[in-house]
């Protein structure tokens, strides 16, 4: 089953209420919440009293994606504003173990995101303790960009690699991800699509969650 995450970056803030219960009603399977410290990344976000506000209006899966420095002094703080899900950089932290600890330890699913320049070693000793990763197919820090292709290479590689040592995981592309490039990225073993501005910019969410869930069933990882 392919899960999709629209990601609230795009949506209209005037109006969260409504735009997460247009994406909710269209079909979506979780919602993605990307927090930026305008230090990790060059732009700024939301934070956790936005989430706690928002999980009130909606049954959505909270897919938070840290983008942050040192994310383990936030963990706490997103979990209590209703996090379903945590994810956090390679990159943004010296202690990646202690960091899947302190989130595991909330009984919650743990994910870990790779950027760009990030070669996929950099996170194979942790994927036993993870439930996700989120592969960036973008550089992190804004929606809408291009999908960059050659990121396909490392959702091909992590899925064999997954199945070779019998790890049940869910792999996640992050950027640029739209109607017409999602067979890709679900022919090279993503299971959880996050898309922005191909949503939430769009007239009609409910046929473009519809259209990328047709693709994925069209092009299923086969090896
Ligand atoms: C980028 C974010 C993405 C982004 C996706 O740093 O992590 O989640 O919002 O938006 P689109 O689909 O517009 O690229
Ligand atoms: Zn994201």
């Amino acid at each position: 089953m392919t899960y999709i995450a629209p990601s609230l970056l795009a949506a209209d803030y005037a109006h969260l209420a409504d735009e997460i219960k247009k994406v909710e009603d269209a079909g979506a399977n979780y919602l993605h919440l990307d927090i930026m410290d305008g230090a990790f990344v060059p732009n700024i976000s939301f934070g956790p009293e936005l989430v706690a506000s928002i999980r009130k209006t909606t049954q959505l899966i909270f897919d938070v994606h840290l983008m942050i420095n040192d994310p383990i002094r936030y963990v706490d703080r997103f979990v209590r504003a209703g996090a379903d899900m945590i994810t956090f950089h390679v990159e943004s932290t010296d202690d990646p173990e202690a960091v899947i600890r302190a989130i595991a330890s909330h009984e919650m699913r743990v994910g870990i995101a790779i950027s760009p320049k990030t070669p996929i070693e950099a996170i194979l000793p942790y994927l036993p303790k993870l439930s996700q990763v989120t592969v960036m197919t973008v550089e992190p820090g804004f929606g809408g960009q291009e999908l960059m292709m050659p990121m396909l290479d490392k959702v091909r590689l992590l899925r064999r690699y997954a199945m070779e040592h019998g790890l049940k995981l869910d792999i996640e592309v992050d950027g640029g991800v739209n109607p017409d490039n999602v067979g890709y990225c679900t022919g090279a073993g993503a299971n959880v699509i996050v898309a922005g501005s191909a949503i939430f910019k769009s007239k009609k969410p409910r046929s473009v969650i519809f259209g990328m869930k047709e693709s994925a069933k069209l092009n299923p990882f086969l090896g």
